[in-house]
């Protein structure tokens, strides 16, 4: 099936929950890491496909806080992958900026190289923006970021009124970038696993069962096409939307 989008109304960021690797590995009898071996695979084509778009902004959840807890073959399993699969050429022929969010420190060191050469060299690419988030949950950047207020007021250089909805955005890991207008997590599962928690305060929310590495271009025009026909409302009524809409129009 074709699902028309409206290209007036591409959302500016998408975020992706990638879930369901495992399993779908499972599922073939595979062992568990040859479903992030496709998974990997299939970041690409879905980074290709919202570049081609015109998407700005995707944010990819790679690796959280908590999956350091899994058996450890598998963690050096995924932070090999990152290593080996991850493809430059991807970034360069599609003018796609790569950035990282999450600590850093905390990544194998050959996993930190690879993520400052991408940064580096794709600092100049104009086009979208693909954010992987790796060591990365919200609980973790909030937390960040009260400690670096606390800071800056105990040096009395903060004080409470300055607090405000935007000193928070602009000190949180996605600073550089508006919030998602459209969040997808595929594999089944109806919660967000410490992703993105105040960013996504007015994201339109796309859950779907495919498994990640089963999640293609067509099921990404779904999401789009369903998050196409929704209102935001923002705390408005449905009237005062519409009458926004048609002054604006
Ligand atoms: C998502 O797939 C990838 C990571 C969390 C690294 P999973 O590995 O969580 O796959 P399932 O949910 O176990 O199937
Ligand atoms: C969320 O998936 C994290 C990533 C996709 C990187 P998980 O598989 O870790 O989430 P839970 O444990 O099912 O909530
Ligand atoms: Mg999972």
């Amino acid at each position: 099936m074709k699902y028309e989008l409206n290209k007036a109304q591409i959302p500016t960021h998408v975020a992706i929950i990638m879930d369901g690797n495992g399993r779908w590995a499972t599922q073939r009898g595979l062992p568990r890491t040859a479903g992030h071996v496709e998974g990997v695979a299939n970041v690409k084509h879905i980074t290709e496909v919202c570049s081609n778009l015109g998407v700005k902004y995707l944010t990819l959840y790679t690796f959280s806080t908590e999956n350091w807890n899994r058996p450890q073959d598998e963690v050096m399993a995924i932070m090999n992958l990152l290593v080996d699969n991850m493809d430059l050429s991807l970034f360069m022929d599609n003018n796609v900026r790569f950035r990282m969010i999450g600590g850093v420190e905390r990544l194998p060191e050959k996993v930190q190289e690879v993520v400052l050469d991408f940064e580096e060299k794709t600092a100049g690419n104009t086009g979208m923006t693909a954010v992987v988030a790796l060591n990365y949950s919200s609980r973790w950047e909030i937390t960040e970021t009260m400690k670096q207020a606390v800071k800056q007021a105990a040096e009395g250089q903060l004080k409470p009124e300055d607090i405000t909805e935007s000193y928070i955005c602009s000190h949180l890991q996605t600073h550089f970038m508006p919030d998602p207008d459209l969040l997808i997590r595929t594999g089944g599962e109806l919660r967000i696993s410490n992703y993105l928690l105040w960013q996504c305060a007015y994201s339109e929310f796309y859950f779907c069962d495919t498994y990640w590495p089963d999640f293609h271009e067509e099921e990404l025009y779904q999401a789009i096409a369903t998050y196409q026909q929704r209102q935001r409302r923002f705390g408005l009524t449905e009237a005062q939307v519409e009458n926004a809409n048609k002054t604006e129009n």
